[in-house]
């Protein structure tokens, strides 16, 4: 089953910044047919309440972009919840969509999961070759687990489940926590702060030479929708924005869109990770797609939303 604009889609995790960005790009698509549910409205958690809705709902393509996400602190403090609640939000989906007929369904992996010490660019077929990151082990291991089950239900059952691998990404309705966030909010947050408090230095951790990839949200929607409309995709495939940076430069575009004037400095005694992370996006290349969004833009359209009237950090 292709994505057509009477396609019945289910998103789940939709006010999610994955989840949002691919409503905003079904909608321009002109699909009508979504069937979204708030977490008040539907506790992905609870088995009854997401077979239910599925059965009664019958969708023809469910999106599974729901998960307890966060930064390594999180996941390194409550693996349990990470492990818990991603096996259940992913088995009580799965199953369901399975049962009551589904045929097409995306779910959410990430790059994260591959192994820790992968060579790069990270080829898909690199999954499950090696000892993972074990600050994220838990929320990795349910992840795998999910891919795993779209193979298994494929294999079986003649399901095309496709499981996307993003790399890290940004944009609208992110995550700002002041300690459970991701890298791009951590930074435009921290840089924010000082520049409003007229701070003439900003510290950061490690040396900042670790080069990452960042990929818009939006580039990643149409990157999903293109696989579910044009392609009967149902492999592990990469998206990410093919190209990578060092956390120096990244802190740097960040501090002079904020506005930052002072400098920026390193702790050296804190660890710097892995020295290079970038994904190997020649598969999705060859299906048509290609990252649209540069780092520049997409950071500036963040930070104005950001800071406009009825933003999070409206003044
Ligand atoms: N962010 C990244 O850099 C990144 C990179 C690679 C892959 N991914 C993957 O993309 C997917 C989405 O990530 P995201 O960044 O969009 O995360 P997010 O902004 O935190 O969105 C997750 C969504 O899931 C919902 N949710 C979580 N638990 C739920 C539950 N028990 N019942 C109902 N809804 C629930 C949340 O609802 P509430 O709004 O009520 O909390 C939220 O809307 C995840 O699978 C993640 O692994 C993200």
């Amino acid at each position: 089953m292709r994505l057509l604009p009477s396609s019945r889609i289910f998103v789940a995790g939709h006010r999610g910044m994955v989840g949002s960005a691919i409503v905003r790009a079904l909608q321009q698509e002109g699909c009508n047919g979504l069937i979204l549910r708030s977490r008040a409205e539907l506790d992905l958690t609870d088995e009854r309440a997401v077979r239910s809705l599925i059965t009664a709902e019958r969708p023809d393509i469910v999106v599974l972009a729901a998960a307890k996400v966060g930064g390594i602190q999180a996941n390194n403090s409550f693996p349990a919840d990470f492990i818990r609640d991603n096996l259940a939000i992913q088995s009580n989906v799965l199953n369901a969509s399975l049962d009551a007929g589904v045929q097409r369904l995306l779910f959410m992996g990430s790059s994260c999961i591959y192994p820790r010490e992968c060579p790069q660019p990270i080829r898909e077929s690199y999954l499950l070759t090696g000892p993972l990151e074990p600050t994220n082990e838990a929320y990795a291991v349910a992840k795998i687990a999910g891919i795993t089950t779209c193979r298994a239900f494929n294999r079986q059952h003649g399901t095309a489940y496709l499981p996307v691998m993003p790399c890290n990404l940004y944009g609208p309705n992110d995550n700002y926590h002041p300690t459970n966030s991701h890298v791009i909010p951590a930074l435009l947050r921290r840089f924010h702060e000082a520049a409003r408090r007229g701070d003439q230095e900003v510290v950061m951790w490690g040396t900042g030479q670790p080069l990452r990839e960042f990929l818009h949200a939006d580039d990643l929607a149409a990157a999903c929708l293109m696989l579910l409309r044009d392609t009967d995709e149902a492999e592990l495939i990469n998206v990410g924005a093919g190209a990578d940076q060092s956390i120096r430069a990244i802190a740097e575009l960040v501090a002079e869109i904020v506005g930052f004037g002072g400098t920026i400095t390193h702790d050296l005694s804190k660890p710097d990770g892995t020295p290079r992370k970038i994904m190997d996006i020649e598969r999705i290349r060859a299906l048509g797609w290609q990252p649209s969004i540069s780092l520049r833009d997409g950071l500036r359209g963040v930070y104005a939303s950001l800071t406009a009237p009825g933003g999070l950090w409206a003044e």
